[in-house]
């Protein structure tokens, strides 16, 4: 699959789908990979146009789509609608699903269930998992089944308890070690790539030179290849806690309320709909009709 995007002060290019290997070639040549969620279909075609190489249905819909205030309720039932949905809008990204909290945590056997679900039902490429421990066998599991897998460390929200709260880790020699082992661990477990989210930069720089897969940056400082934001954040639609890796490009959250406020004016005044919003009878057939209702009484 082809498609022409834009590329700033450069001619058209055509945009290949964006495959394993395409992303590996890109780490390579020190390409950065571009990356964000999407969770619907408008979402999705937003992001294919504006030529994102990754999209992630990421499990933060519980929050941005939801409603939640965690990701934890979100139900792999509703993942896989969002990401089928996501999946309808797009062409040439790579496409992963996150797999919700309590969808891969208590057996393989579970684990590669329903990341076959995401893969089957969703069309995803890929599944994305987060931590270490437990979850490298989880890992091995659906690589072993066919399913490339993503891995996630350092603030993993599934388990923003656990960790004390939506707090960046690896801020002591002994935790920024221990991200270092799980991010190696997840590499040989078969992961094709890692987020690192709400690491110290400077824990990142370290490790980023020891991983031999494309590590994707979260509020991890610059030296990742590639970066990937939450598409409510960036645009300025979520209206909750907003961290401060999540840079916003946009204001859309206010360009809704003005557009709704505006229509909520426009009815209140008589001022929509006019005439161009309206569909026209031809005037014989309006005075047939007319003529047909005189026989009727109201009810
Ligand atoms: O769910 C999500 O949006 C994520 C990204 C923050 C990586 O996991």
């Amino acid at each position: 699959m082809t498609t022409t995007t834009k590329v700033p002060d450069s001619p058209p290019v055509q945009r290949q789908k964006v495959t394993l290997p395409a992303l590996m070639e890109m780490k390579r040549l020190n390409q950065s990979i571009t990356m964000i969620t999407a969770y619907d279909y408008p979402s999705a075609c937003v992001v294919e146009e504006a030529g994102i190489d990754v999209v992630l249905v990421g499990d933060s819909a519980a929050m941005t789509v939801l409603g939640y205030d965690s990701t934890v309720p979100i139900t792999t039932d509703e993942m896989v609608m969002l990401a089928s949905a996501a999946r309808r809008g797009l062409k040439t990204p790579f496409l992963i699903g996150d797999m919700p909290f309590g969808s891969y945590q208590s057996s393989d056997e579970q684990a590669v269930e329903n990341a076959t679900r995401f893969i089957k039902e969703a069309g995803c490429d890929a599944v994305k998992v987060e931590g270490a421990g437990t979850t490298l066998s989880r890992v091995k599991a659906i690589v072993d089944s066919g399913i490339p897998v993503m891995g996630h460390v350092g603030l993993t929200p599934q388990s923003a308890t656990a960790l004390g709260g939506y707090k960046a880790q690896g801020r002591t020699a002994e935790k920024a070690i221990s991200i270092a082992d799980d991010a190696l661990a997840l590499q040989k477990a078969g992961c094709f790539s890692i987020v690192f989210e709400a690491v110290p930069a400077a824990v990142t720089d370290e490790i980023v030179p020891l991983i031999d897969v494309p590590v994707i940056g979260i509020g991890a400082g610059s030296s990742t290849d590639g970066q990937v934001l939450v598409f409510h954040d960036l645009l300025g639609i979520y209206d909750g806690h907003s961290p401060r890796f999540a840079k916003r490009y946009s204001k859309v959250r206010e360009a809704m309320i003005e557009g709704v406020e505006d229509y909520v004016k426009d009815v209140r005044s008589g001022g929509f709909p006019q005439p161009e919003h309206c569909y026209s009878i031809d005037p014989k057939e309006l005075d047939e009709f007319r003529k047909s209702l005189k026989g009727r009484k109201k009810q």
